[in-house]
């Protein structure tokens, strides 16, 4: 019998996605989180585990049947998916953010701004809806380093404690929108293993009450 593949990001969102497959009935055994182990298998799930920023070419490729990614993953790369539940862990903001004496700059109206980030799309797209030219820098992490030395005025980010942006001094100038974890299903395993896949669904939808 093939086992249903999920791809989960490894991480925090990995150990709570792990807890609502349990706690939803879905999965029984433990699963070992502390391994370097890139597959794990229970009795009838394979585990992917994997960057964030990943997950959505495993399910959509259909490596994986199912995945976890959160909307700011998921905007950035609009994979071809089904997005059935919204998980409600993984809560944080996508925003602007800067140093605050670059706050009065930001709502002067400028033509042209600088920003760096991991989500070059969601950027683009945001400030090409309000009129602005915005030269992009992409970076891999850390992004909060930029307008410290001066690679960007401003950075384009998730925020979900504040601790990063208060570190170093930088403020949110302005949200774009909150994000949280959803489940993402690939479209020929939601059509052809309906009948394993539907019941993770339902199992999930009710245990958070939906
Ligand atoms: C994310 C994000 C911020 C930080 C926000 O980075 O890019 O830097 O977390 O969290 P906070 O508001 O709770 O401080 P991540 O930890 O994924 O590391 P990275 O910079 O290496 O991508």
């Amino acid at each position: 019998m093939e086992k249903i593949t999920f791809a989960l990001p490894k991480g925090r969102l990995f150990s709570q996605s792990i807890e609502i497959f349990q706690k939803s009935g879905i999965l029984s055994e433990d699963i070992d989180q502390n391994t370097r182990k890139l597959i794990l298998e229970s009795k009838d799930f394979r585990f992917l585990i994997v960057r964030s920023k990943d997950v959505p070419v495993y399910v959509e490729s259909g490596i994986a049947d199912i995945g976890v990614a959160g909307d700011d993953v998921l905007l950035e790369s609009n994979p071809d998916v089904y997005k059935p539940v919204d998980l409600k862990v993984g809560y944080c903001n996508i925003v602007v953010a800067g140093k605050p004496e670059d706050k009065e700059f930001y709502f002067s109206n400028p033509s042209n701004i600088s920003v760096a980030t991991k989500y070059p799309k969601i950027t683009q797209e945001y400030f090409s809806q309000k009129g602005i030219n915005v030269k992009i820098y992409e970076l891999y992490g850390s992004v909060e380093l930029a307008p410290l030395v001066g690679l960007a005025r401003f950075i384009v980010d998730i925020v979900e404690t504040g601790t990063t942006l208060r570190e170093n001094g930088l403020v949110v100038i302005e949200p774009i929108r909150p994000s949280t974890a959803k489940l993402i299903v690939n479209r020929i395993s939601y059509k052809l293993k309906s009948e394993k896949v539907f019941p993770i669904i339902e199992k999930v939808e009710e245990y958070l009450g939906k």
